[in-house]
């Protein structure tokens, strides 16, 4: 089911079920409700992870949550980033640690963004809202070997200019002349004066070589959905195309069934899926 090797393994002794311990170094508030953590582990090892890959993170006293890395990988002794967006009782508590508190981290799990598979190719990009955070250490890893890919478009979409996500890191990014980026928002104020409308409608205006092309997706699904779609119709075929699934999820590690997605588990299987093995999983009604 997994298509790639590119996902480092727990660290050889670990237990996937129990929890190491990290502790909160730094918390920045970037949206109204979006938090990002930097954690040390207590232990001092840092933790390694490939682009795309999540964590269960612990708030003690509340429960566990799956959320994805969205720090640079080749800076993984620097701390553990993930960015967090409180909509319920476990993210809420995550994003309401501070310095010096303490949190349960277990991982790295999941299939990641083939980073390697996409070098000679045009990159394509299409986040939407939160989705950007997952994707921002594969933007890490591209840029950082620029030279190994094509042309590279990052296309962004938000609710509103307020729900620009790392918009100071989008700007430095912008100023690079190797890099094509476009960001939409569905709805405008007074002092936006770029794109308005769905992310979606950016594929076609993006400079890419369809044919030479590998393009990853992620945000809400129904943004994927017609992302894919679109694409498909710029000639983009399924098979060069990697979306990241969410599902509710418990264990982490293909053992319990809560993340199940037709025939895969969304934990153990992806969260990264390729189109063409992610189309007929999504038709095949949950068991
Ligand atoms: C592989 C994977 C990676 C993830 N990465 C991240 C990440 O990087 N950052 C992050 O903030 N979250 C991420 N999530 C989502 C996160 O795990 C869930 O939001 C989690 O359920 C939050 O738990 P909770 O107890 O706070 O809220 P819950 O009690 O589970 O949910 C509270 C309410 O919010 C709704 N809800 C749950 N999740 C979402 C969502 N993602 N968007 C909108 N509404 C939602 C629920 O339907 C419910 O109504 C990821 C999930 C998966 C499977
Ligand atoms: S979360 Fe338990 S099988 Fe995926």
């Amino acid at each position: 089911m997994a298509y790639t090797a590119e996902a480092p393994a727990i660290a050889a002794g670990d237990d996937p079920m129990v929890p190491r311990i990290g502790r909160v170094r730094r918390r920045v508030r970037e949206l109204s409700d979006v938090w990002t953590l930097t954690v040390e582990m207590e232990d001092g090892r840092p933790l390694a992870f490939a682009p795309g890959q999540f964590n269960m993170l612990t708030a003690f006293g509340v429960g566990e949550a799956a959320i994805s890395i969205s720090g640079d990988r080749d800076r993984a002794d620097s701390g553990l980033i993930h960015t967090i967006r409180a909509v319920g009782p476990v993210s809420g508590a995550l994003t309401r640690l501070g310095p010096g508190d303490v949190i349960g981290v277990r991982g790295p799990f999941g299939v990641g963004w083939p980073v390697d598979a996409a070098k000679g190719s045009d990159v394509v990009i299409v986040a939407g809202g939160l989705g950007l955070a997952p994707l921002r250490p594969l933007i890490y890893a591209v840029l950082a070997s620029r030279k190994d890919y094509g042309r590279f478009a990052l296309l962004f979409g938000a609710r509103t200019p307020a729900d620009i996500l790392f918009r100071r890191e989008i700007e430095q990014w912008r100023r690079r002349l190797d890099v094509e980026i476009q960001v939409t928002v569905d709805t405008s104020g007074e002092d936006w004066y770029g794109n308005v409308g769905v992310v979606t409608a950016l594929v076609p205006q993006a400079s890419f070589d369809p044919q030479n092309t590998i393009a990853y997706v992620c945000g809400p699904e129904v943004m994927m959905r017609f992302g894919a779609a679109a694409l498909r119709d710029a000639g983009v075929p399924d098979t060069a195309m990697y979306l990241s699934m969410e599902r509710n999820m418990k264990c982490g590690v293909g053992l319990c069934g809560h993340c199940q997605l037709g025939t895969a588990f969304v934990c153990r299987d992806g969260p990264v899926f390729r189109n063409d093995v992610l189309r007929p999983l999504m038709a095949v009604k949950e068991l």
